[in-house]
């Protein structure tokens, strides 16, 4: 094999999900959901509200169990590990909806999520800011306080204080003016290089920017895996499995 940039091997899958199912109760939402990330590359997890996006990403962490199939992270099995272990070993999670501890200041979340990192780019505090001037500025103010962007780059800073190899998005650019969610787009497109990403997006035009696969889910079903070209080529067909947006 040839190595690629940084450490990735050329082509190597980072994350694998071979036939996952998952159930909340008797209620069967995922079937036999398949997935590859690259290393170095950002997947795009599309698909309309509930189509089981944000289920795939909670199977991912171990916030849920799958139910048969199984899930590799860096050739490790991960399937029956826990939350705790699972980010320890290199993955970051920004939650749909930010689940920012509002009751912390900025700081301080930020503080809490060093405690728990992981083998990748230590990242600090001036780092974030460095990204997101805008953290510095409101550094000593409770996060609940924040605009959604700000609580949304905060999301995204906490995340990396994880020190991840990859990062899992959902959604971060629900609920945001246009103006921050064209930085959202530019902080991603950075930090591309130097991660890689799995992002679940409703914006159809900033996913595909970023993307360079994009699997597309409905009702639990992966009905397309590809290159982003390929599905350009068939979104026509597709169209009907993807949300307005
Ligand atoms: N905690 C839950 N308990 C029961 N059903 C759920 C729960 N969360 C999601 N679902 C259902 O699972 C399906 C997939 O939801 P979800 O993964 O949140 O979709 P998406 O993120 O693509 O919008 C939907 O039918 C949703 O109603
Ligand atoms: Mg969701």
């Amino acid at each position: 094999m040839i190595p690629a940039r940084g450490s990735f091997i050329l082509e190597a899958d980072l994350l694998e999900l071979d036939g996952v199912n998952a159930y909340y109760g008797d209620s069967h939402v995922l079937h036999d959901v398949s997935l590859r990330l690259t290393a170095g590359h950002l997947l795009a997890l599309l698909g309309r509200n509930g189509a089981g996006k944000t289920t795939c990403i909670s199977t991912i962490i171990g916030f849920l169990r799958a139910r048969g199939g199984r899930i590799r992270f860096d050739g490790h099995e991960i399937q029956a590990a826990t939350p705790e272990s699972i980010c320890r070993m290199g993955i970051g999670l920004v939650p749909q909806g930010r689940r920012v501890f509002g009751s912390l200041t900025v700081r301080e979340n930020m503080e809490v999520a060093a405690a728990r990192q992981a083998r990748g780019r230590r990242w600090s505090r001036n780092d974030i800011y460095a990204i997101f001037p805008r953290l510095l500025e409101r550094q000593n103010h409770l996060a609940r306080n924040l605009s959604g962007g700000e609580q949304q780059m905060l999301a995204i800073g906490r995340a990396l204080m994880t020190a991840p190899r990859m990062l899992l998005l959902d959604e971060p650019s629900e609920g945001l003016a246009p103006q921050i969610v064209r930085e959202v787009g530019r902080v991603l497109a950075t930090l591309k290089a130097e991660m890689s990403i799995l992002l679940v997006e409703q914006n159809l035009g900033l996913a595909l920017s970023l993307a360079d696969d994009v699997s597309l889910l409905s009702t639990g079903r992966i009905v397309f895996s590809g290159s982003t070209d390929e599905f350009r080529c068939r979104q026509g067909q597709l169209q009907g499995h993807l949300g307005v947006g």
